[in-house]
């Protein structure tokens, strides 16, 4: 008889994503865990923490934090939150090239450590790191994909149901497109209820409840001052991470690679809804769009290929 082993998470980045990512999947029993951070002793420290709460919560859960890749190897799935915020003064050429060397190294170590891994991106600019990580790691397209349209949508999500002043549990939408400005709330395919969004709230109000979800990431920042948004992210990640490592086949927004649906033929990423499943990005469902959402959606893809063109291969 084989014996099965515990599915084995690695985060690389324990800052603030990757260390609420390490107790989301920690709480949710999802496996072991590997905190990677550059800085010497903060995913060791974060993980003796974490470590600390399994006998409050009476559970087992091992995580471990290091500084180097060894305790890896093996990885089912890695999550990659390393990388900068973005900093006064810097621009965001500037942050592309530094988050894409960072990103690329980080990369290359956890490839070599876990060949068989899947691949889950959360570092900004998001789905041009995706790229980066899916062109560095030789990766199938299926297993490298990024977290962004889980999170939009859950905050598309909220906005609804704060407006409507019902659960956000009967709220159904989603997002597509880039994780920036271009993003694409699609306020025809959301759902209160089982009731279309235009007919319970009124034009003017879903265009603010648009441009809203849109701004959300900027909102947290300009509200925290040095920190941008944690909690909801990380919570967006270990989504799909449990998506893959029970194989769920959810049907979520996520950032995949195109080569062929919704006319894009050279493998750029950006926001569609898929099905995640044990093998990643098992399909890209293609959905109807109109032609403005159709044009919504490739100018993402051309300001994604454009700042890919920057990026020194
Ligand atoms: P943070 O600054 O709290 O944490 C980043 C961590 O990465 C730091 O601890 C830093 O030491 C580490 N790091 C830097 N270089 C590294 C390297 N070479 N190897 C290993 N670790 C390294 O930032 P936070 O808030 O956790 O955000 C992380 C990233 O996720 C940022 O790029 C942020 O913009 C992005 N983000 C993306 C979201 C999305 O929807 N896709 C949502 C929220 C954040
Ligand atoms: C967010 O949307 C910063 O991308 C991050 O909150």
């Amino acid at each position: 008889m084989v014996r099965k082993r515990r599915d084995k998470i690695t985060i690389i980045g324990a800052g603030n994503v990757g260390s609420t990512a390490a107790h989301w999947a920690a709480a949710r029993h999802l496996g072991d865990i590997v905190l990677v951070d550059v800085l010497e002793g903060l995913a060791e420290g974060k993980a003796l923490d974490l470590m600390a709460t399994a006998p409050v919560e009476h559970t087992d859960y091992y995580v471990v934090g290091s500084s180097g890749y060894e305790h890896t190897a093996g990885s089912d799935v890695i999550v990659i939150t390393a990388g900068l915020p973005r900093k006064p003064g810097m621009s965001r050429d500037d942050l592309l090239m530094r988050n894409f060397e960072i990103v690329k190294s980080c990369t290359n170590q956890a490839a070599k450590h876990s060949p068989d891994a899947l691949i889950v991106v959360v570092t900004n600019p998001l789905d041009i790191m995706t790229y980066t990580v899916r062109r560095i790691s030789g990766f199938k397209k299926n297993r490298v994909m990024g977290m962004a349209g889980l999170l939009d949508s859950a905050r598309f999500r909220l906005f609804v149901a704060m407006e409507l002043g019902v659960s956000v549990e009967d709220v159904k939408a989603f997002v597509m497109g880039g994780h920036g400005d271009s993003m694409l709330p699609l306020v025809r395919y959301c759902y209160a209820g089982g009731i279309p969004i235009e007919k319970l709230i009124p034009p003017a109000r879903l265009d603010a409840i648009v441009e809203r979800t849109r701004n959300a990431g900027a909102e947290i920042v300009a509200l925290m001052g040095d920190s941008s948004a944690y909690y909801s992210p990380a919570a967006a990640t270990v989504q799909m991470v449990e998506a893959i490592l029970k194989d769920k086949k959810r049907i979520v927004p996520v950032s995949a690679c195109l080569e062929g649906e919704y006319d894009v033929l050279d493998g750029m990423y950006v926001g569609v809804p898929v099905i995640l499943g044990g093998n990643g990005v098992e399909r890209v469902l293609e959905i109807e769009l109109t032609r403005e959402e159709m044009d919504g959606l490739q100018k993402s893809v051309e300001d994604i290929r454009e700042s890919i063109k920057k990026l020194p291969f």
